[in-house]
């Protein structure tokens, strides 16, 4: 199978391998010496762990500065393979509809991208029809309006900036189509900052116009707080609570920023189980392969002459 050529070069290898390990065990450790490297090994973990503990959960001397840290809710859609709940994203924008959507803009959303999302292609259609559009110009040069269709955007509520500004007392409600992603905590943070308004605390007098949410970096936010129990009515006769409400628009939010998530998931889980099975053939592969030569014991026999030639006597 081997010619001479390769099987001179492996058994070079396998006694330079061989020499190595045999080396290597010649400096091994004292035992005792090699738990104490593991016990402050393990010291240095355990105390990694246990800053990175703090400071995720410990109030900072600028959190007036950064806002305080949200903390880690269970929605689904953070574990390693765990999918958006679609029934909340179908609240989640109608809650961004009703509520949300007098004030922000969802850019990147057009009708089409909630089909087979949350809706079904008939039940956007008829959303779609209840909005207007200007369109055109036609073939007499005009503009026109006619019902909304599914490849138009969801309808902004502020034709610029400088209009959103002008009905907000100068503060400009920022685009949702990717705020999930582009806040730091992500859905955490919009979680918190929604449902954490509260009164200010004894001494800090907020100006007119500004709202205390410990959540929002600085601590005074322009959007005065808009989710309360029963604010709007689900059609799933889901209980229309503040943290439900909230729950479901972030969940939606979070779909608008990263719409690909489950099928990314999906994908990741199949390339996860595709590459473990090929590394196991090919780690059966590799041993079926080198069998023939770890297996195999090289041994040197003299010539027959060799036997019989008499022992020489010891040289002093
Ligand atoms: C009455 C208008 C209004 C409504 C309704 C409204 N917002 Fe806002 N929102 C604002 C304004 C104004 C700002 C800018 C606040 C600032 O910069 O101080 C803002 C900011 C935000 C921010 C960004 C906070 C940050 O970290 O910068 C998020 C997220 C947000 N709103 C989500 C929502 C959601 C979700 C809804 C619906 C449940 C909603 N808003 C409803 C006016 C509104």
């Amino acid at each position: 199978m081997f010619s001479r050529g390769p099987l001179a070069a492996f058994r070079k290898v396998a006694q330079g391998a061989s020499r190595g390990f045999a080396s290597q065990s010649a400096t091994a450790k004292h035992p005792v010496q090699t738990a104490l490297m593991g016990v402050s090994a393990a010291t240095a973990v355990a105390a990694g762990g246990a800053l990175y503990y703090l400071e995720k959960n410990s109030a900072h001397a600028n959190m007036e500065a950064e806002g305080l840290h949200p903390p880690n809710y269970p929605f689904p859609q953070k574990t390693l393979f765990g999918t958006f709940d679609h029934a909340s994203i179908r609240r989640g924008f109608q809650v961004f509809k009703e509520v949300c959507a007098a004030c922000h803009s969802l850019d990147l959303v057009n009708w089409r991208n909630l089909v087979d999302v949350a809706y079904t292609e008939e039940e956007v259609r008829i959303m779609a029809e209840e909005y207007q559009y200007t369109d055109g110009p036609n073939d007499k040069g005009n503009m026109f309006e006619r019902p909304g269709k599914l490849p138009d955007p969801i309808p902004r509520p502020y034709a610029n900036e400088e209009a959103a500004r002008a009905a907000n007392a100068g503060a400009l409600p920022p685009d949702l189509s990717l705020i999930t992603k582009a806040r730091h905590g992500g859905v955490d943070y919009i979680y918190a900052l929604l449902t954490g308004y509260c009164d200010p605390p004894a001494g800090v007098e907020m100006r007119e116009g500004l709202n205390y949410n410990p959540y929002f970096p600085g601590g005074a936010i322009a959007m005065a707080q808009n989710i309360f129990d029963g604010v709007v009515e689900f059609e799933d006769g889901t209980p229309n609570t503040a943290s439900q409400i909230t729950k479901d628009v972030v969940t939606f939010l979070n779909w608008a920023a990263e719409p690909e998530l489950d099928e990314r998931k999906k994908i990741g889980l199949k390339a996860l189980l595709m590459f473990s099975t090929l590394t196991l053939i090919a780690l059966w592969a590799k041993r079926n392969r080198w069998q023939t030569l770890k297996t195999r014991k090289i041994a040197f026999n003299g010539p027959k002459s060799w036997e019989k030639r008499p022992t020489p006597p010891p040289k002093h």
